[in-house]
């Protein structure tokens, strides 16, 4: 049966941990080419830089090839709808990549396609995102279990799939949204069941500076995710006392790293002083997607192990 990529919620920390021996192993030998002779199309309702390059280029490092759909090309859900789009593609294609804006667009691509789906960012999750990040956590710390990242801002896809993806892995985290701004509740529950099988502490803490103390990682996102631009202003204003800057830091651990998936708002949600610092470590972040990503690909389109 063919697998898709849609959650961490879905992933064992055993297949978890497998996907990080895979990167290791794909970032060293750069010529294997589990790929050769594969085409995979990626479906992107929404603008990205690091996603989709970091896609396009691992698929070519893997031998095979990748076709871009722009949202006017497939304009899912008002030209076609989703399952005819992922009906239509499983002729062709070995597999989709696809950035939605809603969740359940992608659930019905997975449904509906007979090839591996990947999701590549939905309003609700991005599991890509979190499982390279604690990829790069495990690389910088040298372990993943006991670590504590502390989560500054909005709850949303990414704070989302943090969720899942630290409660699999023994990591502690503590999220500090803005009243109104917190994760989902139903995803929060979930992890919170995975948290206790999997001895990660989990918590919820209106106040950033609590949030942060004996922190290793201090992670942010942005205020205003993409689709959300009506409410920039005021998003603005109720995350005021929610940004990474050097006085939150202080309440860290003395060698805590900063985490952002990336684009950054600088003046928002982290200072310029704190993203170019030397604890920001977003570019090295940004990096293990490729590595990651590739370990996703061959995991789910190819028969090396
Ligand atoms: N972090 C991330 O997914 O970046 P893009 O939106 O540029 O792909
Ligand atoms: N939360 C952000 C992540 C971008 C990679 C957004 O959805 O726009």
């Amino acid at each position: 049966m063919k697998k898709d990529l849609i959650s961490i919620k879905d992933l064992t920390p055993k297949e978890i941990n497998a996907l990080f021996s895979l990167a290791d192993r794909l970032k060293k030998a750069k010529s294997m080419q589990p790929l050769k002779g594969k085409c995979l199309g990626l479906i992107f309702q929404k603008p990205s830089n690091r996603t989709r390059v970091s896609f396009e280029v691992g698929i070519a490092q893997l031998g095979g090839r990748a076709i871009y759909l722009r949202p006017e090309d497939v304009k899912l859900g008002s030209r076609e709808p989703a399952k005819d789009v992922a009906r239509t593609l499983s002729r062709y294609l070995d597999g989709i990549v696809a950035r939605t804006f809603k969740h359940n667009d992608l659930l019905e691509l997975a449904g509906f396609a007979s090839v591996p789906v990947i999701n590549a960012l939905s309003d609700l999750l991005h599991p890509c995102q979190a499982l390279s990040d604690l990829y790069t956590i495990r690389k910088k710390l040298k372990k993943l279990k006991g670590a504590k990242v502390a989560y500054i801002g909005d709850g949303n896809n990414v704070a989302n799939s943090l969720l899942y993806g630290c409660s699999k892995m023994g990591v502690n985290l503590s999220i500090a949204s803005p009243k109104g701004y917190e994760p989902s509740r139903e995803i929060l529950s979930e992890s919170l069941e995975f948290a206790s099988k999997n001895g990660s502490e989990i918590s919820l803490i209106s106040d950033a500076s609590r949030a942060v103390s004996g922190a290793d990682i201090v992670y942010t996102d942005v205020w205003t995710s993409m689709g959300q631009e009506t409410q920039a202003g005021k998003r603005r204003q109720d995350f005021k006392n929610f940004q990474v800057n050097a006085k939150l830091l202080f309440h860290a651990k003395p060698k805590a790293l900063v985490m952002h998936c990336l684009p950054a708002h600088r003046g928002e949600e982290i200072s310029e002083g704190v993203l170019e610092g030397p604890r920001s470590i977003v570019f090295d972040q940004a990096e293990n997607r490729l590595h990651m990503q590739k370990a996703i690909l061959v995991k789910l389109l190819s028969k090396m192990k």
